[in-house]
C-alpha cells in the first residue's frame, strides 16, 4: 500500500505507479488531495485528514466495457464497508454514488486509459467524506453531501473503514454475480421519478430497470421506454415523494 500525506489525486498517483509496474491490487491512498476529481472531470472535496481517498491498480482482464461493473463494484463494497463499521444505512445511486438518505457520502471513479502492452489496465478511486462537518463541506454541496460524522452523530475510524473497504472490493471485484445481487438490495433509484441530465440535457421519467453495465431503463412522460447509458448521466436526483408505494 502506498500511503501519502498530500498528492494531486490518488487516482493520478495510482496511473502512475501502474505505469512503473506497480501490480494488480496496489492501493494509494492519501491523507490530502489537491486535485481530487469526480466524473466529467468535476472537482472532488475531500476535507484533509478527515475523508478517505483511495485509490487502486487493477490489471486483471477488465476490458473497457466492464467499466461499468468495475464502478458498480466500488459503489457497493463502499456501501457495504459504511454499513457494516459505521451502522450507516447506505443506498446505491446509479451510477456511482453512495448515499446515506437524501445525501451522497462517497463517490466512485474508476478509469481506463489505453497503455501500449496494458489494454486491461484500469485505476478504481474512491472518496468517502468520514469525519467531515457539515460547514466544512463548499456551500454549493452543502444540501446535498453528508458524512459519517453527520449522519451518525460520533466520528468514525477512517483505518477500520479502509480495512473492510478492502475486504468487501475483494470480493465484489471477484463476482459480477454478487456486484447485481448486492446492488439490487441497497438501489437509491429504482421505481422513483427521476430528473437527469444526459449528455447536456434534462431528462424526467421512471426508472424501471437498471443494467450495471449498461444503464436505465427510464419510462419517460410519455409513456415510452429508453435505456440511458451510465456514461452520458451527468447528474441524477430523485424527484421529491417519488418513492412507488411498495
Ligand atoms: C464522483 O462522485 O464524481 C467520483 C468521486 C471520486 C473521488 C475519489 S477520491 C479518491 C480518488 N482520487 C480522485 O481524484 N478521485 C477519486
Amino acid at each position: 500500500m502506498v500511503v501519502l500525506q498530500k498528492t494531486d489525486s490518488t487516482n493520478d498517483q495510482a496511473w502512475r505507479e501502474a505505469l512503473e509496474g506497480a501490480p494488480d491490487g496496489t492501493v494509494v491512498v492519501a491523507e490530502e488531495q489537491t486535485c481530487g476529481r469526480g466524473r466529467f472531470g468535476r472537482s472532488w472535496f475531500g476535507a484533509p485528514g478527515r475523508a478517505i481517498a483511495l485509490s487502486v491498480v487493477l490489471r486483471s482482464g477488465l476490458a473497457p466495457e466492464r467499466l461499468g461493473l468495475v464502478t458498480a463494484a466500488g459503489a457497493v463494497a463502499t456501501a457495504e464497508a459504511v454499513e457494516r463499521t459505521c451502522g450507516v444505512r447506505t443506498k446505491i445511486r446509479f451510477p456511482n454514488d453512495v448515499m446515506a438518505g437524501e445525501r451522497k457520502i462517497a463517490g466512485v471513479l474508476a478509469e481506463t486509459r489505453f497503455v501500449s502492452g496494458n489494454p486491461d489496465l484500469c485505476v478504481l478511486g474512491i472518496g468517502i467524506n468520514v469525519n467531515v462537518r457539515e460547514e466544512e463541506f463548499p456551500k454549493e454541496l452543502r444540501s446535498d453531501a453528508t458524512s459519517v460524522l453527520m449522519e451518525r452523530g460520533k466520528p468514525a475510524e477512517r483505518n477500520r473503514i479502509v480495512r473492510a473497504l478492502l475486504t468487501c472490493l475483494e470480493e465484489y471485484l471477484g463476482s459480477a454475480e454478487e456486484v447485481v445481487r448486492a446492488w439490487g438490495a441497497r438501489s437509491y433509484l429504482l421505481g422513483r421519478r427521476v430528473e437527469l441530465i444526459e449528455a447536456g440535457k434534462k431528462v424526467r421519467g421512471l426508472v424501471e430497470g437498471e443494467d450495471l453495465g449498461v444503464g436505465l431503463a427510464l419510462r419517460l412522460e410519455n409513456g415510452l421506454v429508453r435505456q440511458v447509458r451510465g456514461e452520458y448521466i451527468e447528474k441524477v436526483r430523485a424527484l421529491p415523494n417519488s418513492r412507488i408505494p411498495s
